[in-house]
């Protein structure tokens, strides 16, 4: 064994015990708080909140307690007291009143979360509104698009899909939207949404993608809450296999940004976090986001309930972990909760 010099290779400073100890850097609790990477902020934070065109309706969501079905003359109050804590922004996801197929209430201008748009801009002027572009909510079949039949098997018909985009995030902009975050993993999502929207002149619009979303078990709960579930099949067509090589994500970030996406999402977060770094190091100038999933949501709920874990404890963990990973920006069911306990 080489003597102690002081120096280790790798510009690593100090040989080993007993002249290092690292538990120098956690005795004070200001040295702790200053040797901090990690900090978390309500303003990096989006929450999601889902909206019913029935005035008055406050449905809770049984697998995501603290969660409602909110009919839209609701939405002004709960925007006002996201805009109080702090928090970053908001996602609406609609419930609409008919289903069809091909999603006809998302490309009304007078559609559900147009209505939830516009309540929440009288509301709180300069909330960030974000609306998730998609068609699964919308849809009898509950699919991410149109159906079209190939050889006795029905898919989401891809390019059809795209023109369709194209109108529900120009109505979600004339709503009042600030940006728009597709969700299908369709290919050509991305390049589609940002012509229409350029073409109508909402050319500053922000485009959130959900470029590497996954086909998890852990969205149950949200489609509870959405009503969105499948009729037939699932979503592994456009979904990303989670046994995948991450170098299929960073294929499906690469593809988002080269098509106009302004910040890409990982998606599930917290069984991700490889993915997430992955994008975070490959794409460095790219702004990150990652969603915090119902299914995530609600297992941490339920062990909270039972007195097993200690909710506030556990889910500041789990986004300083997310936050560790790479992403600068969090979608949350917990943001609220997380702006209070920060405010704190
Ligand atoms: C719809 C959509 C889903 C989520 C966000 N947008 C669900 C799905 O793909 O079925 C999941 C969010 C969550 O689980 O919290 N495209
Ligand atoms: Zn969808």
């Amino acid at each position: 064994m080489e003597p102690d010099s002081g120096f280790a290779g790798g510009g690593f400073s100090g040989g080993g015990f007993p002249q290092r100890r690292m538990r120098r850097l956690r005795y004070h609790p200001s040295v702790r708080r200053m040797v901090r990477d990690v900090t978390l902020d309500p303003a990096r934070l989006i929450l999601p909140l889902f909206v019913r065109s029935e005035p008055g309706m406050r449905e809770a969501i049984p697998s995501m307690p603290g969660h409602f079905q909110l009919g839209v003359d609701l939405v002004g109050e709960e925007v006002r007291e996201a805009a109080a804590l702090g928090i970053g922004g908001l996602i609406f996801f609609g419930i609409p009143p008919h289903k069809d197929a091909v999603g006809s209430d998302s490309l009304d201008d007078d559609g559900v979360v147009q209505q939830a748009v516009r309540t929440a801009r009288q509301a709180a002027a300069e909330m960030l509104l974000v609306t998730d572009v998609c068609f699964c909510e919308y849809t009898d079949h509950g699919h991410c698009g149109p159906i079209v039949e190939r050889d006795g098997v029905k898919d989401v018909d891809n390019d059809a899909t795209l023109a369709l985009l194209g109108r529900q995030a120009v109505s979600h902009a004339r709503a009042g939207a600030d940006m728009v975050a597709p969700s299908g993993m369709m290919d050509g999502m991305v390049g589609a949404i940002r012509a229409a929207l350029d073409s109508e002149g909402f050319t500053h619009l922000p485009i959130m993608s959900y470029a590497a979303k996954y086909a998890s078990a852990y969205y149950g709960p949200f489609r509870d809450a959405a009503e969105s579930t499948p009729q037939f099949g699932d979503r592994r067509t456009y979904q990303m296999d989670p046994a995948a090589d991450v170098g299929q994500a960073l294929r499906e970030v690469e593809l988002d940004v080269a098509e106009g996406a302004d910040i890409v999402m990982v998606k599930p977060a917290l069984a991700y976090l490889d993915v997430i770094s992955r994008v975070r190091q490959a794409f460095p100038g790219v702004p990150l986001a990652a969603y915090n999933v119902s299914g995530e949501y609600a297992m941490i709920k339920a062990a909270a309930e039972r007195g097993w874990i200690d909710e506030r404890q556990v889910v500041l963990e789990s986004l300083t972990a997310i936050t560790r990973a790479g992403a600068s920006i969090i979608l949350t069911y917990w943001a609220k909760d997380v702006a209070r306990w920060l405010n704190a």
